[in-house]
């Protein structure tokens, strides 16, 4: 067969493959799923094939106040194209001076613009007409999160960006169905609660999902009435500055959203710890999560929401479809190059599948399609850079020297660029590196056990507590393993399932409350207690 024809056959077998895998949702990247996701999630016309070449970078000074501006400084940073390491752009470096800037401009927005005096369906029809900006403009934005992230652009354009419509079209619903409660006194008192927006609100983002995390963030903000400062990640500034001129366009008042690009330790540090931000949201690393809770304490006490790490179990137990399992433990690990907070980074097999799981983990692993991300065809793209790249490659190398074995992968992936081949061991164990850090990149690892109460104290010992998988067919199982697990999301037969009304977040160090659905709303909002006496002349 020519290249040509065993690339078709592949496919070909992929797509048969997933057909017959029809129930299954989770399967993001196999050609029927990316279908059925656009079906449910885009009201956009049919998307068009992939662009091949990136596209022209229209924004790349900081968004405040309305405008793009230069930083105070003058300074600026380059942003990087992961397949080859080559500069995309020159990006606006904002630090402290423009945070500050920045806050005040939303601070203006919240006491005296107009944004908190529109009422809910105004701030509604924004928000919907937001998403539907997205939809009419999701190539460009794709490619030009691809060629900034490197994440494939299949699903860049027909996974990320429809959900990140179908957040906001989620949230627009919120903003007229947030109001408080009356309560009863002992005394003459009509007590009522007001749900107020808190007023300014931080946020602070990673470069594995820029939209999505952009959309996650401001969605609730947005609904309840707050204005924003934004610190995107330095690594992918690019699409959010795109998406705060289309939140202009649909008409969002000057200074209620604010985009900074720039550093963690100058840009980060000044918004966690400014005086006049009334919240903090951060997505990111367990390590800086840490660190910006303590400069939210120090500053002004500002409450702060953390969506941090993971190191979540994925458990296949012995009465398991193994060829589903391993499709499905596949996608938990390698889906966005295994950059994924939630990543399913630790396979527990049991002992009576093990081998037979192992040897088709290996068989999937070698059959990955890794190359070009603009490609139709691909599945995954180069790591976000080289500083992941080397971490990642780190973790390999510790994995073998412990005694891991290496079923495949553990090299970098062609010449050029942060590609890495498809990694998995088997024979992991608890006490090894690779079985305990976040690598956050495409190496799994697989472990085995015996019984269930064994799985549980192993899945549970970790300072994580982000997501599992369980793979089971027995009800009980799932349901004892469901409670035993100390994370905040447990996918039973299926896996990085996200919906807009579906809550996420961590216990113990995988963060600080949840974000989506309703739950996230509580974040942006203060309750204040209004008490008013009751003068009835009868009481008196
Ligand atoms: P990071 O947590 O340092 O960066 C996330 C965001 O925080 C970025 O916007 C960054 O500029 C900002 N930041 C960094 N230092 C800061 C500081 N001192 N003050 C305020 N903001 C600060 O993550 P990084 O360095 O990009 O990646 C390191 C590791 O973190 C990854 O290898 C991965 O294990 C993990 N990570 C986890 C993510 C998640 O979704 N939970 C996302 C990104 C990284
Ligand atoms: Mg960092």
């Amino acid at each position: 067969m020519t290249n040509r024809s065993k690339m078709e056959f592949l496919i070909w077998k992929l797509v048969a493959e997933a057909r017959s895998f029809e129930t299954s949702t989770i399967l993001l990247l196999r050609t029927c799923h990316l279908r059925s996701v656009v079906s449910r999630y885009s009201t956009a016309a049919a998307l068009q094939e992939p662009i091949s070449a990136p596209v022209k970078v229209k924004y790349t000074q900081l968004f405040i106040n309305g405008q793009f501006v230069d930083s105070a400084s003058g300074k600026k940073f380059t942003t990087c194209d992961p397949r080859t390491g080559n500069v995309i752009a020159e990006v606006a470096e904002g630090d402290a001076e423009d945070i500050n800037r920045a806050v005040g401009a939303a601070r203006r927005a919240f006491d005296e613009g107009p944004w908190p005096k529109m009422t809910a369906y105004e701030r509604s029809n924004i928000l919907l007409k937001f998403a539907d900006l997205l939809d009419q403009h999701t190539e460009e934005i794709a490619a030009l999160e691809t060629w900034d992230n490197g994440k494939p652009y299949e699903q860049a354009a027909k996974v990320e960006l429809p959900m990140c419509s179908r957040i906001m079209r989620y949230y627009a619903g919120w903003t007229d169905k947030i109001h408080g409660l009356t309560a009863p006194a002992d005394g003459p008192y009509h007590v009522q609660t007001l749900h107020e927006p808190i007023g300014v609100a931080g946020q602070i983002i990673p470069w594995n999902f820029p939209l999505l995390m952009f959309a996650w963030k401001i969605g609730p903000a947005l609904a309840t009435g707050n204005t924003i400062v934004m610190k995107t990640a330095e690594q992918t500034p690019l699409t959010a500055l795109y998406a705060a001129k289309l939140l202009q366009e649909a008409g969002l008042p000057e200074g209620v959203l604010n985009v900074v690009s720039g550093y963690g330790p100058t840009a980060g540090a000044a918004l966690a710890s400014h005086m006049d931000v009334d919240k903090l949201a951060f997505t990111g690393s367990t390590e800086t999560g840490k660190l910006v809770l303590g400069m939210a304490a120090e500053s002004n006490l500002k409450p702060v929401t953390l969506e941090l790490g993971g190191k979540s179990p994925f458990i296949v137990c012995k009465d398991a479809d193994v060829d589903k399992a391993v499709e499905l433990a596949h996608f938990a690990l390698f889906f966005n190059q295994g950059q994924c907070c939630c990543a399913g980074s630790r396979t527990y097999v049991h002992e009576s599948v093990y081998d037979e799981f192992v040897a088709k983990a290996k068989a999937r692993a070698i059959q990955r399609v890794v190359g070009d991300p603009f490609r139709k065809d691909i599945e995954q793209g180069p790591q976000i850079d080289s500083e992941q790249f080397e971490k990642v490659m780190g973790y390999i190398k510790s994995g073998i020297s412990s005694g891991a074995t290496l079923e495949t992968g553990g090299e970098r992936y062609g010449s050029e660029g942060f590609y890495i081949q498809p990694t998995v061991f088997s024979n992991v164990k608890e006490d090894m590196l690779i079985a305990q850090d976040e690598i956050f990149g495409p190496v799994q690892s697989i472990l085995k056990f015996n019984d269930l109460q064994d799985v549980i104290r192993r899945a549970n010992a970790t300072h994580y507590g982000l997501a599992a998988g369980v793979f089971t067919q027995d009800i009980d199982t799932a349901n004892y393993l469901t409670r035993a697990l100390r994370v905040g999301t447990v996918w039973v037969n299926c896996f990085d399932i996200f919906d807009a009304a579906i809550p996420f977040g961590g216990y113990k160090m995988s963060g600080q409350g949840r974000e989506k659905g309703i739950y996230s709303l509580m974040n942006y909002l203060q309750i204040k207690a209004v008490v008013t006496p009751l003068n009835n002349p009868a009481w008196l």
